[in-house]
């Protein structure tokens, strides 16, 4: 498991907006409005959010399929260039890997051509079989022989994703970027996907941005997530932190829909988030139920929340974009002095549960992956 820092981030963005036009005079859509974000060498990093949150729209500008309106985007250090030529050597070192994998690959293509397409288009020097053969074993798909000539509807969902996720690696890839992998897929095969994902950055220390708005699967897979919240990201740290003690409301009112969270479920009132017109204070504020609860004015915050702007989160550190938790730790810390050090001991005993890697070995079930997320 690895920590960022900004020496070793592989890829990073830096101010990352992402504007899109509105149709027929509608206003343009912020789908992605202020975003840092590193993914390290070897790293696994979930986005998580809720639906039109924003997710794909980054990780398609991450691989250089959108241009930014705004900020910009690294790789290896070097920013992203725009050049049809530069694109296509970047998409060798930086892969999608699409949700549906019915939709992704060709129905009248074998394996083996699936397989190879991304070779032919990028004309790969070396011997083609012998590339493809080796992306299928990498995949699990073995021996690769015995895919070469099958077709998409001959093979199971879960070897379709296989085939996608081999396309991807025929290229050698540094990175790949997982738009919600295994949402398509049965619960008993989501297990056997996650852990070849995790497979592969043993293996060939590949770093992956998984893109899902599935809490379960980040905490199986994931060494960090970010949360994104209409365009922007508001918590984001390693998972076991965040994912058991979530400071943003928001990431908390996540969790608490999970079948095994405790207490009640948080349901988030107010109008879905809508990218053309980004409310003022924190974006979240009209759903918030730490607003909504009288939580917020008790912590001296609540004018704060409805008028103040957040600050951006760094791209690699922990962090939460929230008044009211920020008021909180800061009152928390000034109150504790000395006794912060056991409470942190105590805190670490809590957290000691670690993730349940049995569940995403080749072979496990993964179906109740979301259920581990709840705390
Ligand atoms: N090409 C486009 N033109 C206009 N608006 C767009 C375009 N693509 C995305 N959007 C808008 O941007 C917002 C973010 O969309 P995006 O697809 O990135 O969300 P998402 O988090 O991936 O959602 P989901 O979980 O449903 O896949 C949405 O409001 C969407 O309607
Ligand atoms: S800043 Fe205020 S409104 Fe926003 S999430 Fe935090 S408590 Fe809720
Ligand atoms: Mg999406």
């Amino acid at each position: 498991m690895s920590t960022t820092t900004r020496e070793q981030a592989l890829l990073g963005a830096r101010d990352l907006g992402i504007t899109f036009p509105g149709r027929r005079g509608a206003p343009r859509a912020r789908a992605v409005d202020g975003v840092n974000l590193d993914i390290g060498k070897g790293e696994i990093v979930a986005l998580v959010g809720e639906s039109g949150c924003g997710k794909t729209t980054l990780a398609r500008s991450l691989l250089g399929l959108i241009p930014p309106t705004e900020g910009r985007i690294t790789f290896a250090g070097e920013p992203l260039s725009y050049s049809s030529r530069a694109l296509r050597a970047y998409r060798k070192r930086a892969q999608l890997v699409l949700q549906d994998p019915s939709g992704s690959l060709n129905p009248r293509h074998t394996v083996y051509d699936a397989v190879a397409e991304g070779l032919r288009i990028h004309r790969t020097p070396g011997d083609e079989r012998t590339a493809v053969a080796r992306a299928l074993s990498l995949a699990g798909l073995r021996p690769p022989e015995r895919f070469f000539l099958r077709y998409p509807h001959e093979l199971s969902g879960g070897q379709r994703q296989r085939v996608v996720i081999a396309g991807a690696l025929a290229l050698e890839p540094e990175l790949i970027v997982a738009d919600e992998p295994v949402a398509s897929l049965d619960a008993s095969v989501r297990g056997e996907i996650l852990a070849l994902l995790l497979r592969l950055r043993e293996e060939l220390g590949l770093s992956a941005l998984v893109v899902t708005h599935d809490l379960g699967l980040a905490w199986n897979i994931a060494d960090r997530v970010a949360v994104m919240y209409l365009g922007r990201i508001v918590e984001a740290g390693p998972v076991e932190e965040v994912l058991t003690r979530p400071r943003h409301p928001y990431t908390q009112a996540l969790l608490s829909v999970l079948p095994e969270a405790p207490g009640e479920p948080v349901v988030l009132s107010g109008e879905p988030p809508d990218p053309t017109n980004i409310p003022g204070g924190c974006r979240f504020h009209a759903r918030c139920h730490i607003l909504a609860s009288g939580e917020a004015e008790r912590a001296g915050v609540a004018d704060a929340c409805r008028t103040k702007d957040l600050p951006v989160l760094g791209g690699h550190e922990a962090g939460v974009a929230c008044h009211w938790a920020t008021a909180r730790e800061e009152a928390a810390t000034g109150r504790e002095g000395d006794t912060s050090r056991e409470e942190g001991a105590s805190r670490d005993a809590g957290t000691s549960r670690t993730r349940d890697t049995s569940r995403t070995d080749d072979g496990a079930q993964g179906g109740d992956v979301a259920s581990t997320a709840g705390g």
